[in-house]
């Protein structure tokens, strides 16, 4: 706590980012704090600041281990509970919460449910979760080996993207979500993803093909799997996601199999 404190250069700083925090928290549901984040440190839970440490405390806790990471998951799965914070719970069937292995040195971020997803509760089901499966499976992973999560956790009507109130309304158990599976790497997939989680409004084109931070984390942004689906499985923008991928790759110190375009 305390290198934390002296991170911050003003105590009114100290006080808004720790009253962010406390806000978040009662958002949240939590009434108190969670054990899990007094054992790690508090985290600096400014969301919208990327320059910010805000997973740091947690992310830099490297004795968690894969039970204790699935605790907090499940953790924040009970604090969700029959989630009613912004107006797509009204219409969800069911939260989508996340899937895949809370170890993981990988984690892929999507929009948010779509139909499919919010039939199963599980992310990454349906077309879109085809091609993204495709993804992993050219990098020579498997679902299982990865996390998979979304920006919100119920479905936007019509597939709409989601609105910057229901995005703040879940942030902070995506940002929890995060620092629970403590990935090496972060890919956000879209514009929603990338835009949300990098809190800018950039458009995908311009920011994928490079690592940005978030909180420590790399994080790589590339298009969509749903804009894949309407551009084709050979077209350019497929291509540049591998590209994309490529990086992740060799960030993770993992093999690149060599895949060539058809022409
Ligand atoms: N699109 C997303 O962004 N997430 C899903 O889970 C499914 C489709």
């Amino acid at each position: 706590m305390n290198a934390q404190i002296s991170r911050h250069s003003t105590k009114s700083q100290l006080f808004a980012s720790l009253s962010a925090y406390l806000e978040d928290l009662q958002e949240s549901g939590i009434d108190g704090i969670p054990p899990e984040l007094m054992e790690a440190g508090i985290p600096d839970v400014s969301v919208n600041n990327v320059s910010e440490p805000v997973l740091e405390s947690v992310v830099d806790n490297k004795q968690l281990i894969t039970s204790e990471k699935h605790e907090m998951l499940e953790q924040i799965i009970k604090n969700l509970g029959a989630c009613q914070r912004c107006k797509l719970g009204a219409t969800r069937k069911n939260l989508v919460f996340g899937v895949g292995n809370p170890d993981a040195r990988l984690v892929f971020v999507g929009e948010g449910p779509g139909a499919d997803e919010d039939a199963q509760g599980e992310p990454f089901v349906g077309d879109a979760g085809k091609m993204l499966n495709r993804i992993i499976a050219a990098m020579e992973l498997k679902r299982e080996d990865v996390y998979i999560c979304n920006v919100v956790k119920c479905r936007p009507p019509q597939n709409r993207p989601p609105e910057s109130d229901e995005v703040a309304a879940c942030s902070p158990f995506l940002l929890r979500q995060l620092a629970s599976v403590k990935p090496e790497v972060i890919v956000a997939l879209g514009t929603s993803a990338a835009q949300a989680l990098l809190q800018t409004k950039v458009p995908i084109s311009k920011l994928r093909s490079k690592f940005h931070d978030f909180h420590g984390i790399p994080l790589m942004p590339t298009y969509h799997p749903s804009y894949l689906l309407r551009t084709g499985g050979n077209s350019d923008s497929f291509w540049s996601v591998w590209d994309d991928m490529i990086q992740v790759l060799q960030l993770l110190k993992l093999p690149v199999p060599v895949k060539a375009r058809k022409k």
